[in-house]
């Protein structure tokens, strides 16, 4: 994880309580965050708070007297990589849109010249009101990146759009915000988990899958800047923001929700462990263990990522190998097999339910060993080899 130089303006909103767990989730990823505050924002939560999470003093004042350089901490804006407010107030943001520079928070704004994300925060009313989204789509047109704000019940009582998003969820845009856009304007669909075969109406037969290298790598193309689409089986997993989750059960349901959406994609990430068999004789109701033997007749699946590749013009296809020996052979076989520009092999006794994993990738141009690391990396080298591939196949 690269460490970055991150400053965090809070403005004077209720959600500010929420922006001490955002400074500990930066700081606990790695990175420097300096935090400038407007003075509303001290009536809410004190700036002891900030100092303490971050070790650094907090500034809330344009004109500090006691201080030799008043300007000093106007170059916070060239010492940051990014420029993070969170909450951002609809005063805020009429401030930054109408390009007015009164107090600290506003003049850094003013002259920021790093990336500026905000997290907007307010009620719905004044979320709602025409000034404040005239000052929304201002913001968008000077290329500030809005984030959220979400729907849901308000420090005011009333249920609406307006609430600042999550700590976790401005974290992973803050992670975006770092990655290099390498699939912006594509369309990924991606296949995780495990799929479930009913027995009947409580069994199955499944594969263990956690999801964790699909969903990794469902977020790494978000990151790149794709629409992404993930069809997933049964896990216990959230998706990542921006991502939509067509949810799953067999292998059937399955091919049917990628064929549904294969049309429109430019990617196909095929990461799922799906059963090759269903039950035939499956049970509507559930099966009493009174039988002394109990048979079930097994047929195959389709192969959904052969299904892919058949088509007449298919995305561009990054299959999976889960294999017990022989690694680079049984995978290499099966790329040709499947007919892939680009497959992942990885051994089964590393790769499953873990958190990190080693995996070699494989292409026409031969091997490429991508050492032990976590899902999250692995995936965003994995996103960016494909997306290399795909450059240079359309040129
Ligand atoms: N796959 C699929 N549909 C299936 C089976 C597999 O889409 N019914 C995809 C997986 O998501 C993965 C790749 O195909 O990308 C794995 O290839 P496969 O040959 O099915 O692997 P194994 O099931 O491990 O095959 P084998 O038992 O022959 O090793």
């Amino acid at each position: 994880m690269i460490q970055r130089k991150i400053l965090l303006g809070v403005s004077g909103g209720i959600a500010s309580y929420k922006s001490a767990e955002l400074v500990r989730l930066l700081t606990k990823a790695g990175h420097e965050v300096q935090v400038v505050m407007t003075r509303s924002a001290t009536e809410f939560v004190g700036p002891v708070t900030f100092q303490a999470l971050t070790g650094r003093e907090v500034f809330v004042e344009m004109w500090d007297k006691q201080r030799g350089d008043s300007m000093a901490h106007i170059s916070l804006t060239r010492w940051a990589d990014l420029f993070l407010v969170a909450p951002a107030t609809a005063n805020f943001l009429a401030k930054l849109a109408n390009g007015i520079a009164d107090d600290l928070l506003s003049t850094l704004a003013a002259a920021r010249e790093c990336p500026l994300l905000v997290a907007p925060a307010m009620n719905k009313q004044m979320w709602a009101n025409p000034a404040n989204l005239r000052n929304i789509e201002q913001l968008k047109v000077d290329g500030v990146t809005i984030l959220g704000p979400a729907a849901g019940v308000q420090a005011c009582g009333e249920v609406g759009e307006g609430r600042m998003l999550e700590p976790e969820e401005i974290a992973l845009h803050v992670e975006a915000a770092f990655q290099p856009k390498l699939l912006a304007g594509k369309k990924v669909l991606i296949t995780a988990g495990p799929t479930f075969e009913r027995i009947d109406a409580v069994r199955g037969v499944t594969n263990p899958s956690s999801g964790k290298m699909g969903y990794a790598i469902a977020r790494a193309a978000w990151e790149a800047g794709a629409a992404v689409t993930l069809v997933s089986g049964p896990v216990s997993l959230e998706p990542p923001p921006g991502c939509r989750r067509i949810d799953v059960l067999s292998a059937q349901d399955m091919l049917n929700a990628v064929n549904a959406e294969v049309d429109e994609a430019d990617f196909f990430i095929s990461v799922a462990a799906v059963a090759d068999y269903y039950v035939l004789n499956q049970s509507e109701q559930k099966i009493k263990k009174d039988a002394h033997i109990l048979t079930l007749e097994l047929a195959p699946n389709p192969d959904i990522l052969a299904n892919v590749t058949a088509r007449p013009n298919p995305p561009f296809c990054v299959g999976f190998a889960a294999e017990s020996e022989n690694l680079l052979e049984y995978a290499e076989a099966k790329r040709r097999r499947k007919q892939l520009p680009l497959l992942a092999a990885n051994l089964v006794q590393t790769a499953i339910g873990a958190d990190d994993n080693e995996i070699t990738l494989l292409d026409d141009a031969g091997q490429h060993r991508l050492p032990r690391a976590g899902k999250l990396e692995l995936a965003r080298k994995l996103v960016a080899h494909a997306a290399r591939l795909y450059l240079q196949k359309k040129n």
